[in-house]
Order: C-alpha cells, then sequence, then structure tokens
C-alpha cells in the first residue's frame, strides 16, 4: 500500500521509519502547511513532498492517507482525504465531536474505503498476549478493571505541546486504555466523569511561559457492555512512574500490563489475587521493540486486500469519541451519561487466536 502523510510534526518521523521497515508499505509522498517540514521527511524517507493538501489527494500514487495532524485537523483531513476516493489511518481521537466521527465512518462506508485509527497499540505483543489470557480465563471473570494514562508535563519534551495539551488528557492518552479495554470487555454503556485544570501555567523546553484551558487530570468510571466496570484516570500533571498500565481483577486472580504502549511491556499474572505473587507472563512471540506505529497501516493494507474490516476500526474510534464527549458531559451535568454507540470487536491478531 503507497502511503501519503498529512501531518509532518513530531511523530510523522517515526512513523515514517515504521512504514520503511514494514513489508509492504510505502511513503511514497508527504505534505505539511508549514514550509520545509514534509521537504525534511521525505528527504530522510522517501516520496515526494506536495506543496498542499489538494496536491497530495491528488496524487495518484496514493492509495492511503495517514493523518498524523493535530486533532483540530483530524476530522477535516481525513473528510477530505475520504472524498479524494483515499483509504485514511487517522492518529486519535478520529474527531472532536461524535457527530463528526460517525459522519466520518458513514462517508467511509458510502465510498467503499476503508477507515482506521490510532490507539492501536492492542496490536503489540503484550497487549494481545494480555488480551489471550483473558480470553482463556487465566483469571476467571474480570468484573473490575483499573488503568492508568498519567502522561506527565509533556511540555518537558514536545517541541509544540499546545496542540496534544489542548485536547485534554483523557482524549490524548486516555484513549489508550480505552481502546485495549472496550476491544476486550465491549462498548462503553454508562459514563461517569470527573475532570479538572491542575496546573494551567505552564512552561516550555525552551523556557517560556504558556497557559492551558483544557483539562489535564481525568478520571472516569464507565460500565462496559460485557459488565465490566472500569476506572480511567488520565493525566498530563501526574509524573509517570508506574501509574501507566492496566490492572484486571477477576474472580480467579489479577492481571497486569504495566503499560499499554510498549508491545515489549512486561505481563503479570498472580492467580492467587495476592500482587506479591505476580509472576512474569512469556510474550506469544517475540515482541517488537516500543511502539511498531505501522502496524495498523499493515493490517489496513490486508484489510483491503482481503475485503474486511481492519482491527483498529473507524466504529470504533467513533465510539471511543462518543465516550470521550460522555465522560466531559457527564462532569459538567454531574451524573452517569448513557452511551449509545457500538462498534463490531476486532480480531486477535492471527498470531495470538
Ligand atoms: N508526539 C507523539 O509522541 C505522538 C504519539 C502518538 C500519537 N500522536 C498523535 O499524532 C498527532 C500529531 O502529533 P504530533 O505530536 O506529531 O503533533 P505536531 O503538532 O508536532 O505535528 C502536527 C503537524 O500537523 C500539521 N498540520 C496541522 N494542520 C494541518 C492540516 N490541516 N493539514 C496538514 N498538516 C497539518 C502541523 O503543521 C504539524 O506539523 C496527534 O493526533 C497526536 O495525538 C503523537
Amino acid at each position: 500500500m503507497r502511503l501519503g502523510i498529512v501531518g509532518c510534526g513530531n511523530i510523522a518521523t517515526p512513523y515514517a521509519r515504521s512504514i520503511a521497515a514494514a513489508d509492504g508499505l510505502e511513503l511514497v509522498a508527504a505534505t505539511d502547511p508549514l514550509p520545509g517540514r514534509a521537504d525534511a521527511l521525505v528527504a530522510e524517507l522517501g516520496g515526494v513532498a506536495h506543496l498542499t493538501l489538494a496536491a497530495l489527494l491528488a496524487d495518484p500514487s496514493v492509495d492511503a492517507v495517514v493523518n498524523l495532524t493535530a486533532a483540530v485537523a483530524h476530522a477535516e483531513v481525513t473528510r477530505a482525504a475520504l472524498e479524494a476516493g483515499k483509504h485514511v489511518h487517522s492518529e486519535k481521537p478520529l474527531a472532536l465531536r461524535h457527530d463528526e466521527a460517525r459522519a466520518l465512518m458513514e462517508l467511509a462506508g458510502e465510498r467503499g474505503l476503508l477507515l482506521s485509527a490510532s490507539p492501536a497499540t492492542l496490536l503489540g505483543e503484550a497487549q494481545q498476549t494480555f488480551w489471550r489470557l483473558v480470553r482463556d480465563g487465566a483469571v476467571g471473570t474480570v468484573r473490575v478493571a483499573y488503568a492508568e494514562a498519567n502522561w506527565g508535563r509533556i511540555e518537558t519534551w514536545h517541541p509544540t505541546p499546545a496542540t496534544i495539551l489542548s485536547v485534554g488528557a483523557m482524549g490524548d492518552v486516555g484513549v489508550y486504555p480505552l481502546a485495549i479495554l472496550t476491544a476486550i470487555f465491549g462498548p462503553v454503556r454508562r459514563a461517569l466523569g470527573y475532570q479538572t485544570l491542575a496546573l494551567p501555567d505552564r512552561v516550555d523546553r525552551d523556557g517560556e511561559p504558556f497557559a492551558i484551558e483544557t483539562p489535564d487530570f481525568a478520571v472516569a468510571v464507565l460500565e462496559h457492555a460485557g459488565g465490566l466496570v472500569s476506572r480511567v484516570t488520565a493525566s498530563f500533571y501526574t509524573t509517570p512512574g508506574y501509574q501507566r498500565g492496566i490492572e484486571l481483577q477477576g474472580d480467579d486472580g489479577i492481571l497486569w500490563l504495566p503499560t499499554w504502549l510498549d508491545a515489549g511491556s512486561r505481563v503479570l499474572l498472580s492467580t492467587t489475587g495476592n500482587a506479591d505473587d505476580y509472576a512474569e507472563v512469556a510474550p506469544l512471540r517475540p515482541p517488537y521493540d516500543g511502539v511498531d506505529w505501522s502496524r495498523p497501516l499493515v493490517d489496513l493494507a490486508a484489510a483491503v486486500r482481503e475485503g474486511r474490516r481492519p482491527r483498529a476500526s473507524g466504529e470504533h474510534a467513533a465510539h471511543l469519541v462518543e465516550v470521550l464527549e460522555s465522560i466531559e458531559r457527564s462532569h459538567r451535568e454531574g451524573g452517569p451519561v448513557e452511551v449509545r454507540s457500538s462498534f463490531t470487536p476486532p480480531e486477535p491478531m492471527p498470531w495470538a487466536s
């Protein structure tokens, strides 16, 4: 599959390197409104730099668009790409509003195109091993999950943190464990949310002060269709430490994935229910070291070939946008909010099924 990257910022180089290393993928084009960004990317990793989005979308060598723009531009860029007849993989969130996300999914369906979206870290070896243990009943029926997405002060390393911080902690990082929990335990049916702005005044890595207005600390309690209750915390204030994993509490034991991000995360199981007895479980196959950004793109290419939906589906991503909206609305209105959308759960990776 020949890919065009739209948005050549911080994450574009890791994506492009991962594309270059993947079988069956080729970077053929890139564009970014900021001068020089697309040129620098293609100079290192190949392809043609287009001056505008319209020019990239008119390029017949592009089969699919990889949307790596800032979240505020996600829906607009994805819509333009679908209208131009390209398959799309979008970074998260798929859109800022659920009605926009749903409309994108419908547009893809009408045009016979595939839409996939991050987070897709569920496709990693550790995450697939974790999921397989749940399916195999290693801890019995799982009734409660705790998930932590404490991402700390991203302005200490990200060159342009304001666009990321403006999405809020739940929308930018809480979505990672939300994507994994909903894939395994089904869509959210009721959401209770709390959010606040813990540290509005920030200083960027050049020492320049700036202010943020969106919540940097959020907690959600979610009822899933499968009966699970999950408590998800996301923060751009709290120092990450150990708090970036998922712990599942089952009738017959506990299961811990210390990070939902890296494919090489440890996976720990205790069948006594005592955390002192946690023992490592070997991954289902040797893991990728870090995040393999191209994995959902390889899956998208296979989905096009095989005429099936991608594992990191747009339908699932649109549900996550409704969950985010519901968490925010619950905080505003002071009570639980019903979540109506659903999605077809993804299949495990072939090597994990
Ligand atoms: N930085 C990370 O570590 C990271 C990790 C995972 C996911 N992501 C996600 O990837 C996306 C991009 O993140 P980033 O950190 O690279 O942000 P960034 O701000 O560094 O880069 C975004 C780029 O998109 C460009 N852009 C904005 N509007 C555009 C438009 N309409 N058309 C084309 N280009 C446009 C900007 O000029 C910029 O170069 C975000 O959704 C983010 O959540 C980032």
